[in-house]
């Protein structure tokens, strides 16, 4: 695998396998890479002959008293993973190559639908952050294929309705959340966790369960259920920002939906945690 941090030699490389004819798919992340990041990029091997990735903490979509400073930077061990998972080129450009003319004034793509909703509301700007880099790297790498994981899925709505919006001609895949032995999403941010908090953590894909349990028994007091296990989960030790069941694409349900994706965030100490799932993927 080759790593590159120029938009120059990224060119380079791309427009040689695009004269072979390759087929090219694209994994972005944030790097700090875990088993989640790594089905992805098999994900990615398994549809297209090269597969691009990307590690870029992007300062766009962190808000001013969020994590981008301390976010976790692991280039090399990234790089080692992502080889292993077969990926071809990895893409690691710094700030100044991204944002060579700063923050201010810089072309900012908005989706409206869902940027100030649920992730929006309680991360103003976020998807506006987020929107933007993926634009720019679905620009620069122009894949036929981009893949983006579940575990963020007001992340995959934006992004699939962006390239919608825009006519972007690339397939966007979501791949399935990777979960620990006890239910916990991997995330990067579960590092923060404390050793008694990491053995919490795993309430939030329980409440999540008893909710899909519920809706599956027929249950349709959607505002009950949801107010049942924002409590179950203060009682337990955090501080929920969100519990809610919607429809796929997130608008509100009504009771004789068949299909929800049940959605939450709360903070646990210091580190702010989410999670979902989909009633008929389980
Ligand atoms: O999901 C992430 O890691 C990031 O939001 C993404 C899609 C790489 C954009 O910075």
């Amino acid at each position: 695998m080759k790593t590159v941090h120029s938009i120059a030699e990224l060119r380079a490389q791309l427009d040689a396998w695009r004269r072979e004819g390759a087929r090219i798919a694209l994994t972005p992340t944030m790097g700090n890479l875990h088993r989640g990041h790594l089905r992805l990029v098999e994900a990615a091997r398994a549809r297209a002959e090269r597969v691009v990735a990307s590690v870029f903490v992007n300062p766009l979509q962190f808000g001013p008293n969020e994590d981008f400073d301390r976010y976790p930077r692991t280039l090399a061990a990234d790089a080692a993973h992502l080889a292993s998972a077969g990926c071809d080129l990895l893409f690691a450009p710094s700030v100044a190559e991204m944002y060579p003319r700063g923050r201010d004034g810089f072309t900012t793509i908005s989706v409206p639908r869902y940027a100030d909703v649920l992730e929006g509301h309680f991360r103003p700007g976020h998807f506006d952050g987020v929107a933007t880099v993926v634009n720019i790297l679905l620009n620069l790498v122009t894949p036929d294929v981009a893949l983006f994981g579940e575990k963020d899925y007001q992340q995959l709505l934006v992004i699939r309705q962006m390239v919608e919006d825009l006519h972007l001609p690339i397939e966007i895949v979501g791949v399935p959340t990777e979960r620990e032995p006890d239910g916990l999403a991997l995330s990067s941010r579960n590092q923060y966790l404390q050793p008694q908090e990491r053995a919490q953590a795993a309430q939030l894909y329980a409440g999540l369960r008893r909710i899909a349990d519920a809706l599956r028994r027929g249950e349709r007091d959607f505002a009950a259920l949801c107010a049942r296990e924002t409590a179950a989960l203060e009682a337990a030790g955090f501080r929920p920002q969100y519990v809610t069941v919607r429809r796929p694409d997130l608008s509100e349900p009504v009771a004789a939906d068949r299909d929800f994706r049940i959605l939450l965030a709360a903070f646990l100490g210091n580190t702010r945690l989410i999670d979902n799932i989909g009633l008929l993927e389980l």
